[in-house]
């Protein structure tokens, strides 16, 4: 993540606007951390600038750098961010890694396949056959799907950043135009999409998290997932080198009630990843499983936007604010961190949702209203539960 360090940082009367940068407010930690958070807008986006305290050798110390809570793509635009921050301080920077041979790969508008989860949520056509790739790392047989089946849309899903800029590069390069990118984790992700909407999942080479299981993309949910989001005669495609995968996904595959599982081992694709070289260079064995959805799904809920329609003055909240985490069987939230604006606005840091993949926010107090910050929370099953809890403690 680009960030800069100075000695000398001063905070200055905002709103400041520099080199198309708005830096609106500042919200200074009251709950013991030396921290500022800088809210920026930059065309249609918001995000915060965290400016973090220390001491070094007795001399004051500044960390700045964008709130990893609300990065953006492409880095470049974060780079500027930063420079324009400096500007406005007058900051004598002692660090920074935001020399020009570090800037994005990729121009800002070329990001245009990188598409938001509200788009996939609420405005994604389906006018073609879907394709989706889970974790496309450097991206080879995502690049090779969508020039095999260019009457296709090919969703390719990776939390990755370097790899997506890659990935986006190379579909610019290679003039594709049928492939969209979600920076979303895939254990969450199926949940946008709408049911028999989709031909094959590819679950290549997924990380096999020995030690953290819960950590894994394949779990009985997301198999009920992509069997829901899976059209009838649709494929999920596991391809791994791990005996312990296999074996695990073969349990998790087994527990489903009704199932057309095909088994290979060694089979070749047309196309083969960085990974899959290595392990045959290795002599691995490389196991497919391919699950066969048989049934047409009832159409999922329409997923909307977690809003508040009640709120409470910021002092109140201020007032109720404490560092606990409130929990049921399968949802929580926990309140981290708070932040002032002023006597009428203030930002709460928190975490939310599902315990294996928990979702990092923040809630904005605003003069009248409150809302998810960078953006909104969508409706999927845990969130939905988590934005109860919050409801409750906060009485709106
Ligand atoms: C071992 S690499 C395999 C990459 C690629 N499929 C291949 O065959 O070369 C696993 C990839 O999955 C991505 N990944 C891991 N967990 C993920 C998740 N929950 N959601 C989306 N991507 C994930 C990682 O960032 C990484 O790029």
């Amino acid at each position: 993540m680009p960030n800069i360090q100075t000695g000398n940082y001063r905070p200055v009367d905002l709103p400041r606007t520099v080199d198309g940068f708005t830096f609106i407010s500042r919200a200074v930690a009251i709950s013991g951390k030396n921290e500022e958070l800088i809210l920026t807008r930059y065309g249609q986006r918001e995000f915060l600038i965290q400016v973090l305290r220390r001491e070094r050798d007795g001399r004051e110390d500044y960390l700045i750098k964008v709130d990893k809570l609300t990065r953006l793509s492409p880095v470049s635009i974060m780079q500027d961010a930063l420079k324009a921050f400096a500007k406005l301080h007058r900051l004598e920077l002692t660090f920074s890694n935001i020399e020009p041979q570090k800037r994005a790969i990729v121009k800002a508008d070329d990001f245009s396949i990188l598409k938001s989860i509200d788009y996939f949520a609420t405005e994604l056509p389906y006018d073609k056959p879907l394709l989706v790739e889970v974790g496309f790392g450097s991206g080879r047989h995502l690049l090779w799907q969508a020039k095999a089946n260019p009457e296709k849309r090919i969703i390719g899903i990776e939390i990755h950043r370097p790899s997506i800029e890659q990935v986006i590069k190379q579909c610019k390069l290679q003039h594709l135009n049928n492939v969209m990118i979600a920076d979303f984790d895939a254990r969450i992700f199926l949940q946008l999409l709408a049911s028999n909407s989709t031909e094959k999942i590819f679950v290549h080479f997924p990380v096999p998290w020995d030690k953290k299981p819960h950590r894994r993309v394949i779990s009985q949910a997301f198999v009920e997932e992509a069997m829901r989001v899976l059209r009838p005669g649709g494929k999920l495609e596991l391809r791994t080198d791990s005996e312990n995968y296999f074996a695990y996904a073969f349990e998790t595959f087994n527990a489903l009630n009704r199932y057309d599982l095909q088994i290979k081992k060694n089979h070749d694709l047309p196309v083969s990843s960085k990974y899959e070289e290595r392990w045959r260079r290795m002599e691995k064995n490389i196991y497919d499983l391919t699950l066969t959805c048989e049934t047409h799904s009832p159409e999922r809920k329409k997923i909307e936007p977690l809003l508040f329609d009640k709120t409470i003055p910021f002092t109140e909240a201020k007032e109720r604010f404490a560092n606990i985490t409130l929990k049921n069987e399968d949802a929580f939230v926990h309140f981290e961190s708070l932040y002032q604006i002023d006597a009428h606005s203030g930002l709460i840091r928190l975490s939310m949702g599902a315990f294996e993949k928990p979702e990092h926010k923040y809630l904005l107090f605003n003069q009248n209203k409150i809302q998810y910050f960078p953006k909104q929370t969508l409706a999927i099953n845990q969130n939905i539960k988590a934005h109860h809890m919050i409801k409750e403690f906060f009485h709106v």
